[in-house]
């Protein structure tokens, strides 16, 4: 079994650092630009944490491909962290988008199009009421809220390194004692989230049992299958001992589908028949115009009408003034009508299992004491030999030099991963020889690392 010579990774960082330099004049130019009229010199200071010292800026993107300012051209495995898993511009979204913008983009007042997607979303999830809000952020704070409200307990629970959003009680971990604390680098959160927050690792279902026994938790709020900490899979039965026990305490169970819809066109939750209280997605639902939505079931609806009060709806914490729109909901329909579909999954699945395969392949030809995992059209790779079956065990395998060296390294023959983790994400519109590709580069990358 090799093992990583930490001096010549060091070394291979720094000659592919100077390669990207050379090779972005562009980028970089516009980037020391950007620096004197965005704070960090990008949009969202969460575009810092790519592999080079700066990030590429994009010409164009279409499928699953884009061309950056210097005129190079990537293979995107990123595709915008699940946002762009369609592919970039898919033409019938496109289409959708340009015919509602000329008729109207944002009126407070609902189209046909609204019923016909909240019609969809029943048969695919098979809850039956929906909302829709712009981001799955918002669809996991105000569902958080929902519950919290129908059952009047001030708590919630998530998993040890979770990640559901910028939403402010979930950002917790748990701490080598396992005493939950705020997750570090956690910004100026309004309230500790110690006080509105219980948190348990994943896969255990006595520390489950026992947090929510005390009947003060409203809601857990999960990823059917773990992936921002990288993919972590349910334990056979984790699922039913999941709703066994939240049921047995009246906690209500929300899952959290933005990444894991990854599975097919109902999420994990269709694929495998959860029977959530609430589900939220966001991320790919419009082709990457921001839209996402939240359903619930009849219970919860009755629960919550019990107690709203409509003349205050507008101002009760739950809202967005362009939650909803038109143009959102125009984009939502043409790609769960056309793009989302049952081929899309077929393609996207079969070529995400080649990529896998080929990954697999090369790390048993070098006897390296990695693993990759796959849920759907996703994978990762791990750089520890067994699969984690928590966020902690996760947490603690990640190697942020080898990460960064892989990252960059494809990069810098174009091919772009999550920045993240060593996530890859497959659209129907990424090709063999896009898969083909990235096994020869991620064979040369361990070839460079171990000669
Ligand atoms: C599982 C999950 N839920 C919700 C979100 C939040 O999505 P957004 O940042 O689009 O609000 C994310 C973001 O990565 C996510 O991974």
């Amino acid at each position: 079994m090799h093992t990583i010579d930490r001096s010549k990774l060091e070394i291979l960082l720094r000659t592919e650092e100077q390669k990207f330099l050379a090779e972005h004049p562009k980028s970089y130019s516009l980037y020391q630009r950007a620096r004197k009229s965005l704070h960090g010199g990008v949009p969202m200071l969460w575009m810092i944490r790519w592999a080079g010292s700066f990030p590429v800026f994009v010409q164009e993107a279409k499928d699953a491909h884009f061309i950056d300012v210097d005129g190079k051209s990537y293979i995107d495995f990123c595709l915008g962290d699940t946002g762009a898993m369609t592919g970039h511009a898919p033409n019938a979204t496109l289409a959708a988008i340009q015919n509602q913008a000329a008729k109207g983009i944002t009126l407070m007042l609902p189209y046909e199009d609204a019923v016909q997607v909240g019609e969809e979303l029943q048969r695919r999830f098979g809850l039956p009421y929906w909302q829709f809000t712009l981001t799955a952020t918002d669809a996991n704070r105000f569902v958080l809220r929902m519950a919290r409200m129908i059952t009047e307990r001030p708590k919630v629970l998530v998993f040890n390194y979770c990640y559901h959003g910028s939403v402010d009680e979930t950002l917790i971990v748990l701490d080598d004692d396992g005493t939950p604390i705020s997750r570090p680098n956690n910004m100026g959160p309004q309230v500790d989230p110690t006080f509105t927050t219980k948190v348990v690792e994943f896969n255990d279902i006595a520390a489950l049992e026992t947090a929510l026994s005390s009947k003060d938790v409203a809601a857990v709020l999960a990823e059917p299958v773990m992936t921002n900490i990288g993919i972590i899979h349910p334990d056979p039965g984790y699922h039913d001992e999941l709703r066994r026990i939240t049921s047995k305490y009246g906690t209500l169970l929300i899952i959290d589908e933005t990444h894991t819809i990854c599975t097919g066109p109902g999420g994990y939750s269709a694929a495998h028949r959860l029977q959530p209280d609430f589900l939220t997605i966001g991320k790919p639902l419009a082709g990457g115009v921001p839209a996402a939505v939240y359903g619930f079931t009849r219970e919860v609806a009755d629960r919550f009408e019990a107690r709203l009060v409509a003349e205050n709806s507008d101002v009760g914490g739950i809202g967005g003034t362009l939650a909803g729109n038109a143009l959102s909901i125009a984009a939502m329909k043409a790609t769960l009508e056309n793009v989302l579909t049952p081929s899309f999954y077929e393609k996207a699945i079969r070529l995400q299992e080649k990529f896998t395969t080929g990954v697999e392949a090369v790390i048993k030809e070098f006897k390296l004491p990695w693993i990759v995992k796959r849920l759907g059209n996703r994978s990762e790779y791990w750089f520890r030999p067994t699969p984690p079956r928590n966020g902690g065990e996760a947490f603690a395998a990640i190697d942020h030099e080898l990460d960064r060296y892989m990252h960059l390294y494809s990069l810098n023959r174009g091919i772009l991963l999550t920045p993240f983790h060593n996530m890859a994400l497959i659209s129907s519109e990424t090709t063999d020889a896009d898969v083909d590709y990235h096994t020869s580069v991620f064979r040369s990358a361990v070839v460079t690392l171990l000669e």
